[in-house]
């Protein structure tokens, strides 16, 4: 199992100055950030495109956890890439060949990611397992930081956990939506070992003490 990782959200970071954001994250020491992509049809909002990405590369030696929060996620997959991301995302719900994009992520050099709504069942990506580096479980509906988190997505956490266990896989499984040092501690006891936190972590007054304080969930 993967130690516990904690990957800011630069979707709660400062828009205007988004390398200072990034900055901040590189010299607490922390090796990811996580970029959500939306394109106001799959998720109802519009965050940054691969130009932004790209843009931010040159600035900044972090893994980029990019999350494709599109419709038609396959039609972006090498622009992402090009634009420098280490990391890319898709979602199970759009109907698309999941199998053939999540190759060519990795085709591409980079590590691959399949998504789950809270709506989706942990069943719809079962089949792919074998084929991911990660597992993301959304703990909110996508669209917006600074909601709720969803504890009735435990189980499915629990499940996905249990799957890579008898299978002896090692893909990541990741959580994003409602995570701060507590809801992040209840993810790990399900299983999860990687944590994206937008409000939480821009939002505290002291980076360092929230950072240390991640370093707690074991
Ligand atoms: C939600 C995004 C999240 C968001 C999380 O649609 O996918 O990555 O940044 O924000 P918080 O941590 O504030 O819930
Ligand atoms: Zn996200």
């Amino acid at each position: 199992m993967h130690p516990p990782l904690l990957v800011p959200s630069i979707l709660a970071g400062n828009h205007a100055r988004l390398a200072d954001s990034a900055a901040l994250v590189e010299h607490l020491g922390l090796p990811w950030i996580h970029i959500d992509i939306m394109d106001g049809h799959f998720a109802p909002n519009l965050t940054f495109g691969p130009g932004t990405v790209a843009a931010l590369r040159p600035a900044s030696k972090l893994f980029f956890d990019v999350h494709l929060m599109l419709d038609e996620p396959h039609r972006y997959i090498e622009a992402f890439a090009r634009a420098g991301a280490n990391g890319i995302s898709v979602h199970i719900e759009p109907g698309y060949d999941h199998a053939g994009a999540l190759a060519r992520i990795r085709a591409l050099g980079c590590q691959n990611g399949i998504v789950l709504n809270p709506g989706t069942p942990a069943e719809a990506v079962e089949p792919l397992l074998g084929a991911v580096d990660l597992v993301l479980v959304m703990t909110v509906q996508p669209g917006f930081g600074g909601q709720a988190f969803r504890r009735d997505m435990l189980p499915k956490i629990a499940r996905i956990a249990g799957w890579r266990r008898d299978r002896g896989l090692d893909f990541r499984l990741e959580v994003d939506g409602g995570i701060d040092l507590g809801t992040a501690a209840e993810c790990r006891a399900a299983g999860a070992d990687t944590f994206v936190a937008g409000s939480a972590f821009f939002g505290a007054t002291d980076l360092g003490a929230f950072t240390r304080g991640f370093a707690q969930v074991k």
